[in-house]
């Protein structure tokens, strides 16, 4: 019986959508994403008050670099009114790289979002001209027959609209959790894709009704839509890569017996997570394309960019994902605390 490792290499892979949070917890997450694996990330500006000024942003990137030096950040705007053509020009100088649309209302920090898509067009048309990526959460607010089961379903003619209206501007469907999101990606031409999440390919609606841990936006849906969202992830397909939406909330805030807050910590297992899901699934082979090439050439960021950078191999090793992270008031629990992983990362 042979004793050797099963190694696999991942390159350098990306985490296309994460949660970093700002002051303490932010000092408790950011050095997660090592531990998770990723070299990566695109960071969304959901921060109170939202990030919508260059300067803003680019302050916020110098004090997650310090967190986590080897990391590449991302960066990104949040869609309000403030966010003009110009505001567009000078962000795509200072090397940001997209712009997060989030309903109003519809999740987390979302309060300052978005209620009608049209006064917005001159800044997709900017953005479209500035090879800006349009990053949507894609839900319908609650109200007239929408709830949170079909709230993404309803979005979908939205994302065709805005395709066919901004043809060249690269449009993310963000964290798609549905069959139908799946398809009405997968019949929109190549500058739209989708990020799936670690989390959705595990979770179905039984998993959160009744369990504060597991409830995010967009919910998790039926076991048919988690079959449809291992079979895009594993597909091959480059419309979809891994955005884990990790989103770390102090179990208080989980805990609460009135609006239980929405999000799942799952930074520092983001790629130990999914390879439990490929390796489940008999696709191991396809894990680096999900995780690592996909996600960058949509982003134009080839791993040649990161030079000097360590690269991530998976290992065939339990890793015991932890309780909690943090203390006191600022501690968040892990997506599957406690529970055993079949693989874990090394860097080298
Ligand atoms: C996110 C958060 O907590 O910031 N929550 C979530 O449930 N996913 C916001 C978001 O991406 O919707
Ligand atoms: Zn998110």
């Amino acid at each position: 019986m042979s004793t050797e490792q099963i190694r696999i290499p991942l390159g350098k892979p990306g985490d296309f959508h994460v949660h970093l949070r700002q002051g303490d917890l932010m000092k408790i997450v950011t050095p997660t994403i090592t531990q998770g694996g990723v070299s990566i990330v695109y960071v969304m500006p959901n921060l109170v008050p939202p990030l919508i000024d260059v300067d803003a942003v680019l302050a916020y990137k110098a004090q997650l670099q310090e967190l986590s030096p080897e990391t590449t950040f991302l960066m990104s705007l949040y869609l309000r009114p403030e966010i003009t053509p110009e505001v567009i020009a000078q962000a795509a100088k200072a090397g940001i790289t997209g712009v997060k649309c989030y309903p109003a209302g519809v999740t987390t920090n979302s309060a300052a979002g978005v209620s009608s898509y049209e006064p917005y067009y001159p800044t997709f048309k900017a953005m479209e001209e500035h090879n800006m990526v349009l990053n949507l959460h894609g839900e319908c607010p609650s109200g007239d027959d929408i709830t949170v089961l079909n709230a993404e379903h309803k979005f979908l003619p939205t994302l065709a609209g805005l395709h066919s209206r901004f043809p060249k501007l690269r449009i993310i469907l963000e964290h798609c959790t549905s069959k139908a999101a799946v398809d009405a990606v997968l019949a929109c031409g190549p500058t739209v894709a989708a990020t799936i999440t670690a989390h959705h390919l595990f979770l179905t609606v039984d998993s959160w009704g009744g369990n504060a841990l597991n409830f995010c936006k967009p919910v998790a849906k039926l076991p048919s839509d988690r079959t449809a969202l291992i079979e895009a992830a594993t597909s091959g397909n480059p419309k979809f890569f891994f955005g884990s939406d990790s989103a770390p909330h102090p179990v208080s805030a989980k805990r609460k017996e009135l609006g239980a807050a929405a999000g799942v910590f799952t930074q520092p297992y983001a790629i130990q997570y999914v390879a439990e899901i490929f390796d489940n699934a008999g696709k191991l082979d396809k894990l680096k394309g999900f995780v690592t090439d996909f996600g960058r050439d949509f982003y134009q960021t080839s791993e040649d960019k990161d030079v000097g950078k360590k690269s991530v191999t998976l290992v065939k090793a339990d890793t015991v994902v932890s309780e909690s992270i943090g203390a006191e008031d600022l501690t968040v629990i892990p997506f599957l605390a406690s529970q055993s992983l079949k693989w874990t990362v090394e860097w080298e």
